[in-house]
């Protein structure tokens, strides 16, 4: 595989729904570690992979069927400590001499559990240090089939109502196995039960972002040789991280191109311009395309329309100034780690369903273009981190998501200069506000949107006939679901008088309290 710079941690994944968060946990302690199929884990795969332990993850498969999932056997005879999860644990129990029997789910007569539960101690372990404080431990169960005997060897250290060998271990071995999730929060102990199974196992904590950065680094070098890049940027995160990384990797060899449709916030293009300008020196393409784009735009009010012309034209964009870049051969991408996991097919076979996020889609097949994705081992909060280890602005890696197609989703229906000139007004208000009251951070995403009516008010003695405003703050996590932020009534209050004071066109404003689901957090 690759040289290891690094201690690393393999999980072998059975199709848990929370295998990913197995790898948040290890992160959060420095530990490296990589997610893995149980279909492409062979002898050779284990033997070049040289992990330091192994977690088998939950899944959703029966051990007692035939042809239900295996990890190689070898697995056990590598002499490093596992840690069985779940159903890791049943096929632990099975392949080293234990017996598991089907719940009602899998069509036996045991005792299937779901939800909380509670475990108590049996014996004392270095697994549970800092366990049992308090008599018992809340754990989270989600399991059809159990143990019915355990595997020669193996003491039961913990056990709750239904799960008579809720925590088990070969201590002279180094084996874990426990029958319930601790990398859900809803244990709310099981980071530390992470922490003690890696510090049992000899990790050092050595994933740190300065070393990612160097290893990064080297393996750009080594991908690309003497061949060019280009780079989209969007002023995102994500894509300046890669940028600045492959910069350091491979200096002018990158080209950015930044492509500006004309539906940026107030200044955006120029901040992102001299971001990397003032303090990269990297070769950057600002391409001012706003008179195209909004040309093609005008008069659409569809928003599915809406956004595919972005696309189709941010497409045609890119190439253009792209087939300028003479010898580029590569296409970075800010492609992240939650995008690329494979998740674990039982229904096809040995295929695997591949997530694959491409933030240009379609160019790399369309000019014959290889990838470049340095980020792909990276969660989203680590991609934060390593632009801090590369020096970015901390201003510029806090900002708040921005999403491709820009303010055309936050205006919806038809969109004019007119109303974007106001919504970027607006949208300077907002954010200055939150800014001031110290809101920024603990808000995932904020904007001003433009609404497509106008409405009647009264301002001094006059008539006024103007726009409409929604304002929009969500916390989340990933995006995927989201809550308005409770903002004060004071905090709503003084907002709303500073637009319409301040903001020319807008006459009366809105706060969206709809989450997601039902809404989505864009407009469109
Ligand atoms: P929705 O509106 O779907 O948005 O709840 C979820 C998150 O995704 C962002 N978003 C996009 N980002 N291209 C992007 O790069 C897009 O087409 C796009 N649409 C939505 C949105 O800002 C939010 O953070």
């Amino acid at each position: 595989m690759t040289d290891q710079a690094h201690d690393r941690l393999l999980i072998i994944d059975f199709g848990s729904q929370v295998t990913q968060l197995i790898a948040r946990r290890l992160r959060e302690l420095n530990v490296y570690c990589e997610i893995h199929p149980f279909q492409t884990v062979t002898d050779e795969f284990l033997a070049d992979f040289e992990p330091k332990a192994v977690i088998l993850s939950g899944g959703p498969a029966s051990v007692v069927h035939d042809g239900s999932p295996r990890p190689p056997a070898s697995v056990f005879e590598r002499g490093v400590p596992v840690l069985g999860i779940c159903y890791g644990q049943q096929v632990m129990m099975q392949m080293l001499g234990g017996r598991v029997e089907g719940g009602k789910i899998s069509g036996g007569g045991g005792t299937a559990e779901f939800g909380r539960a509670y475990v108590t101690p049996e014996n004392q372990s270095p697994l549970l240090e800092g366990w049992f404080d308090d008599g018992r431990e809340q754990v989270w169960m989600s399991h059809g089939d159990h143990v019915a005997k355990i595997a020669p060897g193996f003491e039961v250290f913990g056990t709750s109502p239904n799960a008579p060998f809720a925590i088990t271990a070969d201590p002279n071995r180094n084996f874990f196995a426990v029958q319930f999730h601790p990398e859900v929060h809803h244990t709310p102990k099981g980071a530390k039960l992470y922490e003690n199974f890696v510090r049992l196992a000899g990790f050092g904590g050595d994933w740190t972002m300065g070393a990612y950065r160097e290893e990064a680094i080297r393996k750009i070098r080594e991908q690309v040789g003497d061949k060019k890049v280009i780079c989209g940027l969007s002023g995102g995160v994500d894509s300046s991280v890669a940028a600045v990384l492959i910069h350091e990797a491979i200096g002018d060899q990158l080209t950015c191109v930044f492509v500006d449709h004309g539906l940026l916030r107030e200044n955006e293009a120029d901040e992102v311009v001299k971001m990397f300008r003032d303090n990269y020196n990297i070769p950057l393409i600002h391409a001012d395309e706003s008179e195209l784009f909004l040309g093609e735009l005008d008069g659409q009010s569809d928003p599915e329309t809406k956004r595919k012309i972005i696309g189709r034209l941010f497409i045609e964009v890119f190439q253009k100034y792209a087939n300028d870049i003479d010898g580029a051969e590569f296409l970075a991408q800010g492609t992240l780690y939650p995008d690329v996991i494979e998740s674990v097919s039982f229904s096809g076979g040995p295929s695997v369903t591949i997530k694959s996020h491409h933030n240009v889609g379609g160019l790399p097949e369309k000019m014959g273009l290889k990838l470049v994705e340095p980020l792909r081992e990276l969660f989203k909060d680590e991609v934060r981190a390593l632009g801090r280890e590369l020096g970015l602005p901390p201003s510029f890696i806090g900002r708040h998501p921005f999403p491709g197609p820009g303010l055309a989703i936050r205006c919806p229906g038809e969109i004019t200069r007119e109303k974007l000139k106001i919504l970027r007004q607006a949208d300077v208000v907002y954010i200055d506000q939150i800014r001031k009251h110290g809101l920024y951070d603990e808000i995932w995403q904020a904007f001003a949107a433009i609404l497509p009516v106008r409405t009647v008010g009264v301002m001094g003695d006059g008539r006024t006939y103007d726009y409409a405003c929604a304002l929009r703050a969500v916390t989340s996590v990933d995006g995927m679901t989201a809550d308005y932020y409770p903002f004060t009534h004071d905090f709503i209050g003084e907002t709303v008088t500073r637009i319409i004071n301040e903001v020319q066109g807008i006459n009366r404003v809105f706060y969206d309290v709809t989450s997601k689901p039902p809404g989505t957090i864009e407009m469109e």
